[in-house]
C-alpha cells in the first residue's frame, strides 16, 4: 500500500527505505558510496548514476549502473522514471582556481546540471511518474566561506534555486514531489581531503534525519550553521513567496 507521500509502504518492522529504488549521482565519490551502503543495508536498491565508466559486473552496494554526463540530463529520463528517490550528490571543488574555465565548470557541474535534473523530475512528477523525492546536496558553503570562491558561488546558486522552488510551488506540486536539501559541513573525501567528519557518519545522519521527515537536513560540527541555515531558508521563503506572481 502506498504511504501518504505516494511511496510504497515497507512491510511492518522494516526500514522506511526497504524496497525503494534510490538513484544517486556522484555515486563513486566518498559520500555517494557511504549513502549507497547505508541504503543497501536498509533494504533499498541503489542505482548508481556515474559520469565515469560503470563497472562491467555488479559492484558493492550498487545494483545497477547508469552512465550520464552534465549537459545530457535529458538522456537520463528513462532511468529516472523507475526511481522512488533521486539523490543529487555530484560535485567538484575548484579550490582557489578562479579562471573563467574553472568557474564555468563549477557552475555547470555543481549548479546547472542539478537544476536541470530537478526540472526533469518536476515534469515527470506532474505526470505521476519518476521519483517522489529529490534530495539535493548543496553545502554549508551556501551560507559560509569554504575557502573556494568558485565552489561557494556554485553552491549558493543551486541552494537558492532549490529554496525558490521550495517556496513557490503549489500545494499540488509539493504533494507530487518532495524536495529535501542536504546542508553538510566538511567531511573527508577527494573533494575535501581535510574534512573533519567521515562520510559514513554523514550518510548515517542524512538517512536518520530524512527518516524523521526533515526537509532541511543539516550535518555539521559548526553550530552557527544550525542557527543560520534555517533562518536563511525562512528569509528566502518569505521573500520568494511575497514576490511570487502566478500566471493567470
Ligand atoms: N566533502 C565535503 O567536505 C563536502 C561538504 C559539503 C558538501 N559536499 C558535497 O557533497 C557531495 C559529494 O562530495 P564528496 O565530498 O563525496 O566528493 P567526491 O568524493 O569528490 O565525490 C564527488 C563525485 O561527483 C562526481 N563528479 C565529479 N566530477 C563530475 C562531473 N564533471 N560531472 C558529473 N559528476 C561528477 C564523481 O562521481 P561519479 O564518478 O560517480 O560520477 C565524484 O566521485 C558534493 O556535492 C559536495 O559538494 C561535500
Amino acid at each position: 500500500m502506498p504511504q501518504a507521500d505516494g511511496m510504497p509502504q515497507p512491510p511492518k518492522g522494516m526500514s522506511k527505505w526497504n524496497g525503494l529504488r534510490i538513484g544517486i549521482t556522484g555515486v563513486r565519490g566518498s559520500l555517494g558510496q557511504a549513502m549507497a551502503r547505508r541504503f543497501q543495508e536498509a533494504g533499498a536498491e541503489v542505482i548508481g548514476l556515474t559520469h565515469g565508466t560503470p563497472p562491467c559486473h555488479p559492484e558493492g552496494p550498487i545494483k545497477d549502473w547508469v552512465n550520464w554526463s552534465c549537459g545530457q540530463e535529458q538522456q537520463l529520463k528513462p532511468s529516472l522514471c523507475n526511481l522512488n528517490i533521486l539523490v543529487l550528490n555530484h560535485g567538484i571543488n575548484p579550490q582557489g582556481d578562479q579562471s573563467i574555465d574553472a568557474l564555468d565548470k563549477a557552475l555547470e557541474v555543481n549548479a546547472l546540471s542539478t537544476w536541470r535534473l530537478l526540472q526533469i523530475c518536476e515534469q515527470l512528477a506532474k505526470n505521476g511518474i519518476g521519483p517522489r523525492e529529490v534530495w539535493i546536496n548543496t553545502s554549508e558553503a551556501e551560507i559560509q566561506p569554504a575557502v573556494s570562491p568558485g565552489y561557494e558561488v556554485s553552491k549558493r546558486l543551486i541552494g537558492q534555486l532549490v529554496s525558490i522552488r521550495g517556496a513557490v510551488r503549489s500545494e499540488r506540486e509539493r504533494s507530487q514531489l518532495t524536495l529535501r536539501k542536504l546542508v553538510l559541513g566538511p567531511f573527508r573525501s577527494t573533494l575535501n581531503p581535510i574534512g573533519i567528519m567521515n562520510a559514513d557518519f554523514v550518510a548515517g545522519q542524512i538517512l536518520f534525519q530524512a527518516g524523521l521527515g526533515a526537509r532541511l537536513i543539516v550535518v555539521t560540527p559548526n553550530p552557527l550553521t544550525f542557527l543560520l541555515m534555517p533562518l536563511s531558508e525562512l528569509g528566502r521563503r518569505l521573500y520568494s513567496r511575497g514576490l511570487n506572481r502566478r500566471d493567470p
